[in-house]
């Protein structure tokens, strides 16, 4: 995306990745985009198929106590709504995007490393078909996920890092079977959490709270839909519909800030500088926005050579994230069970949900982070 719009900028830019392209588009991951993540595609002539294959829902429900209650999103934020579009959908769009530019993108490039960050020249070094290659560079942007090598180039003592990890994790399931609820469900049931959610009109994409070291082989299908129906089932008969299973995953839940998201001339953006548990589906959104921000800055520098974007990249950055941080801790403590927990956490667990479902104010707070703010 930050090639993308800093090619909108007429700026130059060469994108490393160690993956495999057959493996960035078909890793399954997130699969919620906010409005303003999908006003962004758009804008940058990425909303054809968006547009096309996109599922936007104007609302979700929460589910407790064997009923699903609707938060009608768009009535509370004035239009605002999320759209159901694989993040690896969007990453085969931008491959797409990136190869019409003819501008550089390696893949499968090893040994990457950051060097001469004190200077106005850092250089990115990486091996590729068996040889070292150089980038000499006027920034570089670290786009390369939590255990990417950017941060952690970042010398001690520049950095400090927030983190909280959760008692749990989500076992995640895509299904060929036609969704059941035009809409998410996010389920809390006395066993656990349970989210319901879908990638099309054939596919039902599913998720199970489990342990933090579920072993997935304990998880044979059926054990799967049986638990997945006894915790989204609704006394009006609603459910899941089943389907054979094509993907399984346990995926771990960790909030993570690192604070700056600048050093020099290195920019963090995304899960380099971030991790937000999966509840509320940010992780994806917050990328985007940083890279939005980043763009927009470098614009800024090449134009004007004003760095004054450059120099609030950071604490515009962690404004947003703490905000997004907030929200996501707060749908998982609400929706999952922790074995700390006692009878007085579990029902003040559903006086929380009780009052979502019951009073605007409330909803409100949910719909308008839900949707997510507008970028900026
Ligand atoms: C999906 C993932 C999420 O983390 C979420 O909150 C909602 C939906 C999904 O993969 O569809």
């Amino acid at each position: 995306m930050l090639g993308q719009l800093l090619h909108l900028h007429g700026i130059d830019s060469v994108i490393v990745e160690n993956r495999s392209q057959p493996y960035v588009i078909e890793r399954v991951r997130a699969g919620v985009l906010e409005q303003a993540t999908v006003d962004l595609l758009h804008e940058v002539g990425l909303g054809e198929r968006l547009a096309r294959e996109g599922m936007r829902h104007e609302g979700v429900y929460l589910a407790f106590n064997g009923t699903r209650h609707r938060i009608n999103m768009a009535e509370l934020t004035g239009g605002r709504a999320i759209t159901v579009y694989g993040q690896n959908e969007v990453v085969k769009d931008l491959i797409a995007a990136r190869v019409q530019t003819a501008r550089p993108l390696h893949f499968e490039v090893a040994g990457v490393s950051v060097r001469d960050l004190e200077g106005s020249h850092p250089a990115i070094e990486y091996t590729a078909g068996g040889e070292r290659h150089q980038i000499d560079c006027d920034f570089v942007a670290g786009c390369d996920g939590f255990h990417g090598v950017c941060r952690t180039t970042i010398p001690a003592g520049h950095l400090q890092l927030y983190e909280r990890t959760y008692p749990f994790a989500w076992l995640g399931i895509l299904a060929n079977a036609a969704p059941s609820s035009e809409e998410l469900v996010y389920s809390l049931h006395d066993n656990g959490f349970a989210l319901f959610s879908m990638r099309s009109a054939q596919v039902t994409r599913l998720y199970l709270q489990c342990a933090p070291d579920e072993d997935i082989h304990q998880w044979p299908d059926d054990r799967i839909w049986a638990e997945l129906k006894t915790r989204l089932r609704t006394d009006d008969g609603w459910g899941p519909n089943e389907g054979p299973i094509t993907q399984k995953a346990v995926t771990p839940m960790r909030s993570v800030v690192a604070e700056p998201m600048r050093y020099r001339r290195l920019f963090l953006a995304g899960d380099a500088a971030h991790i937000v548990p999966p509840t509320g589906a940010k992780g994806l959104n917050l990328a985007v926005a940083d890279v939005w921000r980043l763009s927009n800055a470098l614009a800024a520098y090449y134009g004007s050579r004003s760095e004054s974007l450059l120099d609030d990249y950071s604490d515009q950055g962690l404004r947003r994230t703490w905000r997004a941080q907030r929200f996501s801790w707060w749908m998982t403590s609400m929706l999952h069970k922790s074995a700390s927990d006692n009878p007085f956490d579990h029902k003040r667990q559903l006086a929380e949900l009780d009052y979502v479902v019951h009073s605007r104010a409330a909803m409100t707070s949910l719909a308008e982070n839900y949707v997510g703010v507008p970028l900026g």
